[in-house]
């Protein structure tokens, strides 16, 4: 254990997502365990270029892990992305005698997290927390299975009404340049076809899969469009069109948007935010910097955020060949 680590900044960064408060939870925890201090750190980077800090103490964080959003709430700044406003940044955590930094959010939080680390030479390890589970290095993100769960009981809701009026309905879920809440809703919920971003099927390929299932006696049907695919983009364009060219169907369109973010998290969330949160402590304790925890085949790794923001979104091909065979 390294003794420069006393004061630890914890902070939530990006679009909230379920789970975020148990993680803020086990950070202050774990260091009041090892009787260092926490301090929050509001609104994200904003807070920090304000200097809008509160300390934390084990008893600040009694009934949190349970509760969606973030008590610390979020932001996505564009002053930290200029050096004026890390430099302002630095200033405050100087003057609060923050020694370090554990930042909670996705992509940008962590592209963020590098740039300022690199700079001013300062240890932050990151947790993955975004419903996009879209985080290299890690197989699941804090927020996700949340989010997952909602949209497949939102699917299973629409699946009553449109098996009633024998109707097609798109669901345009949450994902813009990721398809994972597509896909696994998709098969959890057993959708005819799933579009996502990083696979183009095509309007004319749709269309003949479903001129298809139509023939094979199916007589409603549900489509779960991520809202970074093509057709996500002009969903109800796409609406309008299927309902032209495709005889007998009547076609809806349902965008879930924000209630995908919201809610009490699931078991899985809240332990995965738990095990993540502790582990970020003791990386920090161990002396890593510019690095993210993560879960591997259930294990906690540690990934350079260099590595967990690399390139494109690795989406699962087995669920994809999974889909096609079970949506027959
Ligand atoms: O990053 C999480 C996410 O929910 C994306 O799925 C979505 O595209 C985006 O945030 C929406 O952001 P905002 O709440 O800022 O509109």
């Amino acid at each position: 254990m390294i003794d420069q680590i006393k004061k630890v900044g914890v902070l939530t960064s990006g679009g909230d997502a379920p789970g975020m408060n148990a993680a803020i939870r086990a950070v202050v925890r774990c260091c009041a365990y090892h009787n260092i201090e926490c301090v929050g750190i509001y609104r994200g980077y904003e807070g920090l270029i304000d200097g809008d800090f509160i300390p934390l103490g084990a008893r600040s964080v009694k009934n949190m892990i349970n509760r969606g959003g973030t008590f610390l709430k979020s932001a996505r700044s564009k002053e930290f992305k200029t050096k004026e406003g890390r430099a302002k940044a630095y200033k405050n955590l100087k003057k609060a005698g923050v020694d370090s930094m554990i930042v909670i959010g996705g992509d940008g939080t962590f592209r963020g997290a590098l740039e300022f680390g690199k700079e001013y030479q300062f240890p932050i390890v990151g947790i993955p927390g975004t419903i996009d589970n879209d985080i290299n290095g890690t197989d699941y993100t804090i927020g996700y299975d949340t989010a997952l769960n909602t949209v497949i009981e939102a699917i299973d809701k629409i699946r009553d009404t449109a098996h009633s009026h024998n109707r097609l309905f798109l669901v345009e879920v949450m994902g813009r340049d990721a398809g994972d809440i597509a896909l696994s809703a998709g098969v959890g919920a057993g959708a005819e076809a799933i579009l996502i971003p990083e696979q183009n099927i095509g309007r004319e390929h749709l269309m003949e899969s479903l001129r298809r299932s139509k023939q094979s006696g199916k007589s409603s049907s549900i489509i779960v469009v991520s809202e970074g695919d093509q057709i996500g983009k002009n969903i109800f364009n796409v609406a309008k069109y299927i309902e032209n060219n495709l005889k007998g169907y009547e076609v809806r369109v349902t965008v879930l948007g924000h209630i995908q973010r919201g809610g009490s998290p699931s078991g899985r969330d809240r332990i995965l935010a738990s095990r993540l949160g502790v582990n970020a402590v003791d990386a920090l304790l161990r002396g890593e910097k510019n690095v993210m925890v993560g879960q591997k085949l259930n294990k906690v790794v540690t990934v350079p955020f260099s590595e967990s923001i690399k390139g494109e979104n690795e989406i699962d091909m087995e669920l994809i060949r999974i889909a096609k065979i079970t949506s027959i």
